[in-house]
């Protein structure tokens, strides 16, 4: 059964491990960990007290931000990023949001089926948004809350 809970500084390594197996271009590791110690929100879901996916996200009064959500290959399409999802949601309500924003690369189309599955919506395309080896747009997507 998964398991959600705080992510917490000695979980980090962890999950950076998932980002760097999931995300064509992953943070460094440095933005990995400095996203942790400015206060970005994190959370981790566990299976068998082993981490095996992790959502980060920040919140400014009416706003969350979804900045990153992984789960480890062997775990995908098991309810691991509902679940992380769903948390974040209600967490955010619970701060106050009323909107939750995110982008998404136009050509990670599992991704975007999920967050539609979420009913967030697509409001504009940003275009060469990312650069570097694995250029793309970007997808903006939002959901009222
Ligand atoms: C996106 C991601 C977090 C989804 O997590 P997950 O645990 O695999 O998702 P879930 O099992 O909860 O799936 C929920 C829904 O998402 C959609 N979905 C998930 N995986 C999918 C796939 N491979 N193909 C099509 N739709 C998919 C489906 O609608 C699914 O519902 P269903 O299984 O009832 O059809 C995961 O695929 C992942 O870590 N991807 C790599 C990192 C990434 O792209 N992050 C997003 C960056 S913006």
């Amino acid at each position: 059964m998964y398991e959600i809970s705080l992510m917490s500084q000695s979980d980090l390594k962890e999950a950076y491990e998932i980002e760097k197996t999931t995300n064509p271009t992953p943070w460094s590791k440095e933005n990995f960990f400095s996203s942790f110690e400015v206060g970005h929100k994190s959370l981790a879901c566990k299976y068998n007290k082993r981490i095996v996916g992790f959502i980060i996200f920040s919140h400014i009064k009416k706003e969350s931000h979804l900045l990153s959500i992984a789960v480890e290959k062997d775990h995908q399409r098991s309810g691991a990023g509902s679940i992380l999802l769903k948390t974040m949601i209600n967490q955010s309500k619970v701060l106050g949001a009323k909107k939750i924003y995110l982008e998404v690369r136009s050509k990670n189309k599992v991704a975007i089926n999920f967050y539609s599955k979420f009913k967030f919506i697509k409001d504009a395309i940003r275009t060469n948004y990312y650069s570097g080896d694995s250029p793309d747009d970007a997808v903006l997507m939002s959901l009222d809350i």
